[in-house]
């Protein structure tokens, strides 16, 4: 039986990654907080990413902007006017749906992007009811998704405002300021990881879409009249992706291959949006992710969201189909523009290799910090029934607990604590004395830890300790002098 979301939902409740946010109150719809073993997942999702887009490349500087900014930078990205889905209202229970994924549901048919009439169309076509109480739905209308607050003790139209429903404005809005500090010059590109907030009609599928979580977001800027990446190496021009075209969604069929050339050669994307969509696939693989299970979807036009001239989602297979991680949409130049319009500051920069002052044109990856989460849990789970338990297999490099220090019996329990305690200084680290050692393995496979210390009496003598590595339960035994270095080349890719 595949492993549905709601089993993911139990196991990440179970084991301490994920807790329904304020549960102890019935809790609250599209709110979770991160457990003690989420917490450190997630964080090593967000340092790897922050590594491979930030501080590995000379071209992209980090900002951290605030999650309630001026409600103008909103007025002007078009959130305030467009930022929105569209919602259907049982007549009889008031149940809400958002109406593309109620059309998707009860249709099967794909219905992003389609329009208030669409909807509305559709659902008097097709007598679609309530789905909770079978009463007639009320006609489509938009719902901005921005949560709104106020700013100050004065409670006026004035000081109204929105916590931000993406990062990347706030990188438009800091654009000036970086670039007049950082010594950049074009291409290069700002990132931001943090929390965003959209009121979600219908939040669904666990943290898939949730009211609050995070994004990692670049916003990469580029001249508007460069159209070739010289970034492109030969080994990225011959990678392969797995794709589901405009094309191949019109005409119902199932995703195709193309290798990154051939999609500049086709004008299926331009080469700075190849480039990136390259990178951020390279990043998931890396994160350990199978790459059969990563495709491409290109947007439909209707589908494009106000600000993009194309869009392709990264979409990951879990269990109950295909979906999307990640958003990677060539923004042109609309965000500065508007910044620049809105604001009456100029946005334009002077680019010293052709002598011009410009408005960068820019290519966004965006991604959800929860769905790039979600994919590495789904991707590493293992009911492994020879075992008779669950075997995460996550990246030793993201795993949670690297270590976990196993005493055979209790005799060998104070040299276990010394061993435990010169480990836990370099890595993460958790020490297991209760029950048989297979009782023992079990526990730490279920929460992916990769190394199992086992402290026995033959090492005792020799100052030696068994590594059992979690994905093929192989043991070597180990010098203790030589245990931390061993650890640290296995993290790093030299696995049992
Ligand atoms: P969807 O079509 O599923 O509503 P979207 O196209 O609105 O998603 P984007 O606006 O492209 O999503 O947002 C960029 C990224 O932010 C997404 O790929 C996703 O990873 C993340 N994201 C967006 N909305 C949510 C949400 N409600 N919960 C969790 N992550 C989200
Ligand atoms: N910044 C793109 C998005 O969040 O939709």
């Amino acid at each position: 039986m595949a492993l549905t979301i709601e089993d993911m939902a139990i196991f990440c409740k179970k084991k301490g990654f994920i807790f329904p946010n304020s549960e102890i109150y019935g809790g609250i719809a599209g709110f979770f907080d991160y457990g003690p073993l989420g917490v450190e997942l997630k964080n090593n999702i967000k340092q790897s990413w922050w590594k491979t887009f930030v501080q590995d490349r000379d071209d992209v500087v980090g900002i951290d902007g605030t999650t309630i900014t001026h409600p103008k930078v909103w007025k002007a990205s078009g959130h305030v006017d467009c930022f929105g889905d569209i919602m259907l209202e049982c007549t009889k229970c008031k149940e809400r749906f958002r109406g593309d994924h109620l059309i998707q549901d009860v249709l099967k048919i794909q219905a992003d992007g389609l329009s208030k009439e669409d909807i509305d169309k559709l659902v008097i076509e097709n007598k679609i009811h309530c789905t909770k109480c079978k009463s007639p739905l009320g006609p489509a209308h938009e719902f901005n998704l921005m949560f709104t607050t106020q700013v100050g003790p004065v409670v006026t139209e004035e000081s109204k405002t929105y916590l931000r429903p993406e990062t990347a404005q706030l990188i438009f809005a800091d654009f000036k300021a970086v670039m007049d500090t950082s010594r950049q010059k074009l291409p290069f590109g700002i990132a931001q990881s943090g929390r965003a907030y959209r009121n979600e009609i219908s939040p669904r599928d666990f943290l898939f879409r949730s009211r609050e979580f995070e994004q990692m977001e670049i916003e990469f800027f580029i001249h508007p009249k460069e159209t070739k990446c010289a970034l492109l190496s030969k080994e990225d021009l011959d990678f392969e992706f797995q794709i589901l075209t405009q094309d191949n969604q019109e005409k119902n069929q199932s995703h195709s291959k193309i290798k990154a050339k051939d999609m500049i050669k086709n004008k299926v994307a331009g080469e700075w949006h190849v480039y990136w969509l390259r990178q951020v696939y390279q990043w998931f693989i890396d994160m350990g992710i199978k790459k059969e299970n990563l495709r491409l979807r290109e947007h439909l036009k209707d589908e494009l969201a106000h600000y993009s001239s194309a869009c392709f989602d990264i979409e990951y297979q879990f269990p109950s189909g295909w979906k999307e991680i990640h958003g990677n949409a060539n923004r042109g130049q609309f965000d500065l523009q508007q910044h620049e319009k809105v604001s009456k500051k100029s946005m334009a920069i002077f680019d010293e290799a052709t002598q011009e002052k410009v408005i960068p044109r820019v290519i966004e990856p965006s991604q959800g910090t929860d769905r790039a989460f979600l994919a590495v849990m789904f991707d590493a789970y293992e009911d492994d029934k020879e075992r008779g338990n669950i075997v995460l297999k996550l990246s030793p490099r993201l795993s949670p607990i690297k270590v976990a220090v196993l005493p055979l019996v209790n005799k060998l329990e104070d040299e276990a604590k010394r061993i435990y305690n010169l480990l836990k200084k370099e890595f993460t680290c958790i020490y297991d004395r209760s029950g048989s050692v297979g009782r023992r393995y079990a526990r730490a496979d279920e929460i992916g830890i990769p190394y199992c210390i086992t402290v026995d009496f033959e090492g005792k003598d020799d100052k030696t300790v068994t590594i059992r590595y979690r994905d093929n339960t192989k043991q070597v035994r180990v010098k203790i002098d030589d245990l931390i270095d061993t650890i640290n080349n296995m993290i790093k890719g030299k696995y049992l």
